[in-house]
């Protein structure tokens, strides 16, 4: 057996990663530490709970003591960290959670694991899931790189490259194998209806407005989920110690636009008459210091180790709307009790 430790795996693309590994590696065992936070649901493992290769461990990352206790505990040869706080609405409301998970939360776990380890480095991977934000923005052209220079501007990109930052320390100052992949933005099921196609295929079922930010021309890259996810077995499994990755979908979209295939899907899917929910959108205040927009080069992922996107946007964008129609229970439970506070709070 291979003991993996899989941070955050009860959130959208952990447990997409959880999923994967469980079901494709039975010598492996995967052990999901997760805090299950308000974006954290055990709803989104049901199908492989009693798996013998699985052990669920609710924790935080941040309690040095209780990360220790698991790598001593299990044996832990690997990590995939994944757990975050990762919206970047929160972080300009509430920075300080955001430097205290994503920073302090991924030092927690490098020293557990540089402890852990420190007498025998073969076989070991600490394998950091960051994120594109840490880039900053691009202009209408050009794409991020692994060699793009880092400028994040929200506290949460703040937060990530920072942690990146320590990652990458921990590999020059103490010989810790490290990955890094940097990610686009990813959809797909079980994502939390707090980030735009969740919230908005959930609004436009419900007929309520649908928030656009600005003027809605930013651009984002999007990622069918178990693209990502596959990415990470391939980066995990044949991944260059000390190297990063950028993952991307090479699929560009404005937000407007992004907007109206949920429309025209979610209303198609109905059987609503088409356009009927285009008078949801609703124009507002832009989102304090808005990245203009998004773009990943993987050249290096598709060159070097094979990878491509699997799903083209279409059938990606038709499959995720048809399981959150199909999943309407899911998303009653993740949307009740302090979901309402925030939707108030967040768009009042
Ligand atoms: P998510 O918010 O859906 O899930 C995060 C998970 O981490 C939750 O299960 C939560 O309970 C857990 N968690 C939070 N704080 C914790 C703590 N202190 N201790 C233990 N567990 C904790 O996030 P996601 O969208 O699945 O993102 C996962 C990772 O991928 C993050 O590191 C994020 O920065 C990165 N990423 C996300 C995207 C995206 O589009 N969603 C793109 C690129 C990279
Ligand atoms: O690029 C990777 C990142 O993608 C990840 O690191 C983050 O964890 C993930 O949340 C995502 O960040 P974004 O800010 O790009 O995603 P979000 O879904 O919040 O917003 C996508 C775009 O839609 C962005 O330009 C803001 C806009 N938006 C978002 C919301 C929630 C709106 O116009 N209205 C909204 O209500």
């Amino acid at each position: 057996m291979r003991n993996i430790l899989i941070t955050g795996g009860a959130g959208f693309i952990g447990s997409h990663v959880v999923r994967l590994f469980v079901k494709k590696y039975s010598d492996y065992h995967i052990i999901n530490l997760d805090a299950l936070t308000y974006a954290g649901n055990l709803e989104n493992l049901r199908d492989i709970e009693n798996r013998l290769n699985y052990t669920f461990i609710k924790g935080d990352i941040c309690n040095y003591d209780l990360v220790k206790n698991i790598f001593q505990e299990y044996k832990i040869e690997a990590v995939i960290h994944l757990a975050a706080e990762s919206h970047v609405d929160r972080s300009i409301k509430d920075p300080f959670s955001f430097a205290k998970t994503n920073i302090l939360g991924t030092l927690s776990l490098l020293q557990a694991a540089k402890n852990y380890w420190k007498s025998n480095l073969n076989n070991k991977l600490f394998y950091h899931i960051s994120t594109d934000e840490v880039y900053g923005t691009l202009g209408n052209s050009g794409f991020f790189t692994e060699n793009t220079a880092y400028d994040p501007h929200s506290p949460y990109s703040a937060s990530k490259a920072s942690s990146d930052h320590f990652v990458r320390a921990f590999y020059d100052t103490y010989n810790l194998p490290i990955i890094v992949s940097n990610c686009s933005n990813n959809y797909g099921s079980y994502q939390f209806p707090e980030k735009l196609i969740p919230l908005f295929i959930n609004n436009i079922c419900n007929n309520k407005p649908l928030p656009v930010y600005g003027n809605g021309e930013n651009v984002r890259d999007w990622l069918y989920v178990e693209d990502h996810a596959k990415a990470i077995d391939l980066i995990f499994h044949k991944g260059k110690i000390g190297d990063t990755y950028a993952i991307g979908g090479c699929n560009e979209w404005r937000n407007i636009d992004l907007v109206k295939v949920l429309i025209k899907t979610v209303d198609k899917l109905l059987g609503r008459t088409e356009g009927t929910s285009e008078k949801l959108i609703t124009f507002i205040k832009d989102r304090a210091g808005h990245d203009y927009r998004y773009a990943i080069d993987a050249t290096k992922l598709k060159d070097e180790l094979g990878w491509k996107p699997s799903l083209q946007f279409e059938e990606g964008i038709e499959k995720t709307v048809q399981w959150y129609l199909k999943n309407r229970d899911w998303v009653d439970n993740v949307t009740s009790g302090d979901y309402l506070n925030y939707y108030k709070e967040m768009y009042k």
